[in-house]
């Protein structure tokens, strides 16, 4: 067996909206930190690998079932140091009390530096090929000689999973591509081409297009087309899963800002929305999940790490149900293909025009309806295209990138005359709110 690398701090969740920060500060630091429920166990506390102290950050006043939150009676007695802040802290041995963190970020990083570095003793030696290589070795211990499948839709999360568990176990890992027909243009090819053939990986490609489109046939409320979309992809992914033999083990993309949103109940706490929640009882699976600790920086210079492309790692968010939400009304084959070579043609403007990875996200959408223009001295009936461009940072509100004109015409040129069926194109100029970023 070989060493865990990596020193840690462990921040213990007592409810306060500042962990996320701590543990980000921590890392900041050179130190490994994870946020863990303030009920962990000694089991729990003893299973994570070379722990140096523990800080126990906020909880002052939260009640919760009448009774204060605290640290469970494990942390006490682990004789780890302990550091309280703004916690009422009891009165035992190893513990250090702040009444609360510096409001000055250097006395802050100073207090933090003495208690990791000076009480604790933490090396600093958090980095991304350590992080890597302790994974690949608790993944090997957690998983043994077993089997692990893994949905891979191409998305930076699943990717990097998948780019562990193909270092960590090897052939012992079965990826499932569900093609649902909703993806972008080249986005499954490039999934076959980076696992299949660039890492080897044992990869189950399945064309679901057919399957998926007639399901959608008629559909045009998107919250309909949403729940069509997870529940069908949730059968495809357990037809496959039931083909396999013998498998004990499910990867997952979860990455930390899912576990940490929740509160108090931290780890247990994993977002409904996760793909392949949805699974039947009788599947017994234990989850995998090696990049639950990361945040989505860190989930990149992972991916870039393990030698993913970068188009791969630095991808734009893209919605689960994909381009189905940006076909707008019932989904037709011809206006499918309309945003997906749009969509082809806007990325590579933007990758052209050094845009890529500046603006947060930007797509095309079609309506379900066709407007009067002129082609070839003929009047022609044809969809119009929309661009969305926009910039957030965490998605609840959004402004518009304020694109270049010369841009913008050459990309009206090229879709105009490019993309079948399209005769106009327009920019949607609307803030988040009162649009949403997509347009369904
Ligand atoms: P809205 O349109 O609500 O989008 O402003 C905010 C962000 O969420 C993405 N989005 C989704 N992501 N499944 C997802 O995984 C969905 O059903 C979905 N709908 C919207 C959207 O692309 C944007 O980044």
């Amino acid at each position: 067996m070989q060493q865990v690398q990596q020193d840690m701090i462990v921040v213990l969740d007592l409810g306060s909206e500042g962990n996320t920060t701590v543990a980000r500060d921590i890392r900041d630091l050179g130190v490994y930190s994870e946020i863990h429920s303030h009920d962990i166990s000694a089991e729990q506390l003893g299973a994570l690998p070379n722990v140096k102290g523990i800080i126990l950050n906020g909880g002052q006043n939260r009640i919760v079932d009448g009774a204060a939150i605290d640290a469970s009676d494990a942390v006490y007695a682990s004789g780890l140091p302990l550091l309280a802040v703004d916690h009422k802290a009891r009165r035992i041995a190893g513990l250090e009390a702040l009444a609360a963190w510096p409001a000055d970020a250097s006395e802050r990083t100073e207090a933090l530096r003495a208690f990791v570095g000076d009480t604790c003793g933490a090396r600093p030696n958090w980095s991304m090929e350590n992080f890597i290589a302790d994974q690949v070795e608790l993944l090997r211990r957690q998983i043994g000689d077993k089997k692990v499948l893994l949905a891979l839709s191409g998305g930076v999360d699943s990717s990097v999973v998948a780019a562990l568990l193909i270092r960590a176990v090897g052939d012992q890992l079965t990826c499932v591509h569900v093609n649902h027909g909703l993806l972008r243009k080249g986005e499954p090819e490039e999934v076959v081409r980076v696992f299949g053939e660039g890492l080897g990986a044992r990869l189950v490609y399945v064309d679901a297009i057919d399957r998926f489109l007639g399901k959608l046939e008629g559909v045009a409320d998107p919250e309909e087309k949403r729940k069509v979309i997870g529940a069908e992809f949730i059968r495809v992914f357990e037809e496959e899963a039931r083909k396999l033999e013998g498998i004990d083990f499910l990867g997952q993309g979860t990455i930390y800002p899912d576990i940490i949103e929740s509160g108090t109940k931290t780890a247990q706490a994993v977002k409904a929305h996760h793909n392949v929640g949805g699974l039947p009882d009788d599947l017994h699976f234990e989850l995998v999940e090696p990049l639950k600790m990361l945040f989505k920086d860190e989930v990149r210079a992972c991916g870039r790490a393990l030698g993913l492309p970068e188009g791969m790692v630095e991808r734009q968010p893209f919605p689960g149900p994909g381009l189905g939400v940006r076909c707008l009304g019932p989904i037709t084959r011809e206006r499918l293909e309309c945003v997906r070579e749009s969509d082809a043609i806007l990325r590579e403007e933007f990758e052209r025009a050094g845009l890529a990875g500046k603006v947060w996200q930007y797509f095309t959408a079609v309506p379900d309806f066709k407007s009067v223009g002129v082609r070839d001295n003929a009047r022609c009936l044809e969809y119009p295209v929309i661009i969305r461009a926009v910039n957030t940072v965490d998605a609840m509100t959004a402004t518009i990138e304020r694109l270049d004109y010369t841009l913008l015409e050459r990309i009206v040129h090229r879709i105009t005359n490019e993309v079948p069926n399209v005769n106009r194109v327009v920019y949607d100029l609307t803030p988040k709110p009162t649009g949403t970023i997509e347009w369904e």
